[in-house]
This record gives structure tokens, C-alpha cells and sequence, in this order.
């Protein structure tokens, strides 16, 4: 990618590892809760293109690859005194051309769907995010010969598979990069890997997710689980709307927030296998 000017005094590059504190400060600038790990977590795993005049950083745009057919697209983020100049536009375009003819997913908020429309976006569904902190988790019972037990690097290739039946998609890369910045643990039935989730530090708090399970009941057991590991804590989760699980957190005080977020595809969205199911995202940008 060669750099050019547009936009006056506007100059567009690759990110890179030294671009993350003021990504950092521009993410705080639209109120995003990312700490500066956070940003590296992404980073590490994907590419990203910014947008920076004299005074900085002042737009920045994220693209991951999941295997040859898909990619994700995310932290788009314009400084709030430089929107509505076609910032935003060019760092799309751009980001748009790393991914080739993959289809392209990507959680939008409210104020970002017309802009991903108009790159030919359309929404397939909602993500309600919920977070608060739990003083008593529930007691959710296990079925008869499950338990729940911390997951070891010998279970990678199970995690994974799990989770690419979950989303449709590849995920060892990602999951490989999550199990260094995540505590997880998994339902075990008679020693099959049926289930799974994972804790991580993230924003004000901690995040749960993903959470790949066959049924809601055992998405329920491994959030209570580590709701209750983490009494008292600020908690988040993004939950995908079809989940059905936004009243029962909410009854255990994690509540929803009021700001819905689109999820979209631009292209033929994968095909996740019905027999197990994502019930809350690793991140909005990850998926
Ligand atoms: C969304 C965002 C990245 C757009 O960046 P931008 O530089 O302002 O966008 P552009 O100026 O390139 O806009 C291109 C077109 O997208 C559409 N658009 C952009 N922002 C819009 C908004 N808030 N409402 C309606 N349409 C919008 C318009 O059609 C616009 O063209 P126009 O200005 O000629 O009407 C920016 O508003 C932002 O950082 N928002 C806060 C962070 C955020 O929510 N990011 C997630 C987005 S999914």
C-alpha cells in the first residue's frame, strides 16, 4: 500500500505496532471502552490502515482474515472533529481491497449502518450487548456426565473445531491467539469436548466469550460459571439477538445496554452448523 494524499492535509498508511497509543486515544474520543491491550490483542491478529494529519492519527480501520472465503471488518473510527470529510469512506475503500472477494462481516452501531451500507452491507442480524457486574450467579445444573473443567493446549484442535461448526468459518488462528490473553474453561460429557467458554481482561472489566455450546442451558452453566469466579467485577457479553439469552442475563444483572448493534455481510454469510451455536461473540470485531 503506497501512502497518498487525499483530503487536503490527510495522509493514509498501514498501522503499525507504534500507531496503537493513539488508535488507543482516538477509540477513547468515541467513547470505546478498548484499552491499549486490547488494541494489541486485535492487532496482532489482523491489519489495519490510518488515516493521520499534523496532528495525528485521526482515523483508523481494521480488516482480519478467517481462511480464504471470509474476513472481518472493524475499529473504523473517525476523530469526531474529522467525520463527514470522506475519512471514513477512503479508509474503507482501502481496507476493502486487502480482502479481496471474501465476504466481509461486520458489527455496526447505530450511527455506522448507512455508512457500511453504502459499501453494500446488509444486515443479518443484532447483537445485544449486556454488561454489568453479578453479586449471585445462578446455579444452572449440568446433564449426567458433565462437568466442568479448565481446558489445556491439548484441547486446541477440539476448541477449535467446535467453534469454526459454531460460526462457519476458520477459527484455530484466532482461538491460538485468544488462549494467550484468555482463561477458558469447557463442558466435558463423558470425556467429548461439548462445550466451552473464555474470560478475558477487556475494557472497564472483563469480557465472556466466545461461548460455543450445543444448547442455551449449557451456554448458561459456563457464563455462570465465570459470572460467579467473578463476583462483583464488571462484566461484559455481546450476545448475538437470536441467542434468547438477553432476559436471563439481565435477571442476574447484566443488563443490556441500550445501543444495539447491526451485525452485516457483504457477500453470502457463512453457514454455521445448527448443532451448536455461538452465544455471545469473542469481540465484535473477531466475530
Ligand atoms: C462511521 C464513521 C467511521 C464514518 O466516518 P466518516 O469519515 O465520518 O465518513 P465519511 O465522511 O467518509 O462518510 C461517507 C458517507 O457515509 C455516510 N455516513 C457517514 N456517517 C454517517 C452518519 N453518521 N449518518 C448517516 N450517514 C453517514 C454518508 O453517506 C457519508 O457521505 P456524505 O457525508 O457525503 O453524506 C464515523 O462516523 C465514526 O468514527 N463514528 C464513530 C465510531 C463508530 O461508530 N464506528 C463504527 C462504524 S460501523
Amino acid at each position: 500500500m503506497n501512502d497518498r494524499t487525499s483530503n487536503g492535509a490527510v495522509r493514509y498508511r498501514r498501522m503499525t505496532k507504534d500507531d496503537l497509543q493513539m488508535a488507543h486515544k482516538l477509540s477513547i474520543s468515541v467513547l470505546w471502552p478498548h484499552r491499549l491491550n486490547d488494541w494489541k490483542f486485535i492487532h496482532g491478529l489482523g491489519e489495519g490502515i490510518v488515516a493521520e494529519d499534523g496532528s495525528g492519527i485521526v482515523g483508523t480501520a481494521m480488516c482480519w482474515v478467517h481462511g480464504s472465503n471470509y474476513a472481518s471488518l472493524g475499529m473504523m473510527i473517525v476523530s469526531p472533529e474529522h467525520q463527514r470529510k470522506g475519512i471514513g469512506c477512503e479508509l474503507v475503500s482501502r481496507i476493502l481491497k486487502e480482502v479481496g472477494d471474501r465476504t466481509i462481516l461486520l458489527h455496526a452501531t447505530a450511527g455506522g449502518v448507512k455508512f457500511c451500507e453504502s459499501f453494500g452491507f446488509v444486515q443479518t442480524g443484532w447483537v445485544h450487548q449486556h454488561q454489568g457486574s453479578v453479586f449471585r450467579a445462578p446455579l444452572v445444573p449440568l446433564g449426567a456426565g458433565e462437568r466442568i473443567r479448565p481446558i489445556s493446549s491439548r484441547d486446541e484442535p477440539a476448541l477449535s473445531e467446535l467453534s469454526r461448526r459454531a460460526v462457519g468459518m476458520p477459527r484455530a488462528t484466532v482461538l491460538k491467539h485468544l488462549m494467550d490473553v484468555a482463561d477458558t474453561v469447557a463442558i466435558d460429557r463423558y470425556g467429548e469436548l461439548i462445550a466451552f467458554a473464555s474470560l478475558r481482561k477487556f475494557g472497564h472489566g472483563y469480557v465472556i466469550g466466545p461461548v460455543v455450546a450445543p444448547d442455551a442451558e449449557r451456554a448458561k452453566v459456563l457464563i455462570a460459571h465465570w459470572a460467579g469466579t467473578h463476583a462483583g467485577a464488571f462484566v461484559r457479553l455481546d450476545v448475538p439477538g437470536s441467542s434468547d439469552l438477553s432476559p436471563w442475563l439481565t435477571e442476574m444483572g447484566l443488563v443490556q445496554v441500550e445501543a444495539t448493534v447491526h451485525a452485516m455481510a457483504r457477500g453470502e454469510p457463512p453457514r454455521p452448523d445448527p448443532s451448536v451455536t455461538r452465544f455471545a461473540l469473542l469481540s465484535q470485531s473477531l466475530g
